[in-house]
């Protein structure tokens, strides 16, 4: 499969129904993916990115279709994950000696995935490509999310190949934004920010000032993963530069896991006393033995204040809230409140732990935390809804 982008420009990538899991099982991916790559034809013919391994043999036998490949002069590489330069080898060994021209920790990416001398060729910010009567222009993105990521923006038809960045795991045979469900291609934009942009927000913010200083028009934004960005293709660049500030909604999530339910209990009343407060702001509740780690990840993207439980388990907390909370922490999320509750019949150590853990993932601990005792009876239940009113009134 391949289709025109615009007169120069074709999708020569891999749209993958099929997968589930990216980045090993770090990252849930419900509605498949893209890996794309595109062919530049000017008096110069340039191809950008490839696609991931597995899909190594069939991309390379559809690119023969498409073009000549001793007709290629130059392979632009925007980021070196494996997702984008997979299919390197199998590309490499038909035309051995086209330059690769990527940043100088791409070249440290490339040889140490595939340990081959290729003809690369470094550039960084400012370089540019000449293809004839336009010209690429390479805008290092270091850390956006890997210190090897570039843009490439091609002038005459203004695209911005931005790889990663305004990316999604969406499979689409639409291909385009203005053709796909906006409810659909919105979340997986926002999951994906949320779940491998958080971290760099201040870079993302820095490096949007950036490209715009280049006052350039940016007719199309051409991602790596998901969808292409044509129509009103800044609405994504807006979108990025809201979530990169500390975003938050009108939203508490709560997040626990629970042996005996004594838990869950506590987590559904304090719900209720956070509603009888404010009736406004959404709630949402997630076992997270039970829901997938990325979509409740999006979820604490979105809200103002996290309200953590577990249960004590050898003087611990369970498995799945604590395997959470080191995504949480690693993801570094600014801006946010956040409390803690547990119920416990012994020892009862878990809401001390869930407030050091909340504390080292930068959450601004608005309470010391709610312990009941076994399974919370009237009064407890009526100590969960106090605690839900207390915290609802900091909001
Ligand atoms: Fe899509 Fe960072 O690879």
């Amino acid at each position: 499969m391949s289709f025109k982008i615009n007169d120069s420009v074709t999708w020569v990538g891999k749209i993958d129904w099929e997968l589930r899991k990216f980045h090993g099982d770090e990252y849930s991916t419900h509605k498949g993916s893209s890996y794309n790559s595109y062919l530049v034809r000017g008096e110069k013919t340039v191809l950008i990115d490839t696609v991931w391994r597995p899909f190594a043999k069939e991309f390379v036998e559809n690119l023969k279709k498409e073009i000549d490949l001793n007709k290629i002069d130059t392979i632009i590489i925007n980021h070196g994950e494996p997702d984008h330069s997979g299919a390197l080898p199998e590309l490499m060994r038909e035309i051995p000696n086209t330059p690769i021209y990527c940043t100088k920790n791409c070249v440290s990416s490339l040889k140490g995935h595939y340990h081959q001398d290729w003809n690369f060729v470094e550039v960084k910010t400012g370089d540019k490509l000449n293809i004839g009567s336009k010209d690429f222009i390479f805008i290092e993105a270091r850390l956006l999310h890997w210190p090897d990521t570039m843009f490439s923006y091609l002038t005459g038809d203004g695209i911005l190949f931005s790889n990663d960045a305004f990316g999604q795991h969406y499979a689409s045979e639409f291909m385009f934004n203005d053709l796909v469900d906006q409810a659909e291609l919105y979340h997986e934009a926002i999951k994906y920010y949320a779940n491998i942009l958080t971290p760099f927000s201040k870079l993302v913010e820095k490096k949007i000032e950036e490209v715009v200083a280049l006052n350039v028009p940016v007719n199309m934004i051409c991602t790596s993963h998901g969808i292409i960005w044509r129509d009103n293709p800044l609405q994504i660049v807006n979108k990025y530069m809201e979530w990169a500030k500390d975003y938050n909604e009108n939203q508490v999530t709560l997040i626990y896991d629970s042996m005996w339910d004594a838990t869950r209990k506590m987590a559904e009343a304090i719900a209720e006393g956070i509603k009888s407060t404010n009736n406004e702001v959404e709630i949402k509740l997630y076992n997270t033995a039970r829901t997938d780690k990325n979509d409740i990840i999006t979820e604490v993207f979105k809200s103002k204040l996290i309200i953590a439980g577990s249960s004590t388990i050898n003087k611990g907390i369970l498995y799945s809230i604590d395997g959470l909370l080191e995504m949480m922490r690693g993801l570094s999320f600014k801006g946010k409140k956040a409390a803690a509750f547990g119920s416990y019949g012994w020892s009862g150590e878990s809401v001390a732990i869930l407030n050091e853990e909340l504390k080292k993932g930068g959450f601004e601990l608005i309470d010391e935390g709610l312990k009941v005792f076994w399974v919370p009876d009237e009064a407890g239940i009526e100590k969960c809804k106090e605690f839900g009113r207390k915290l609802a009134a900091q909001l």
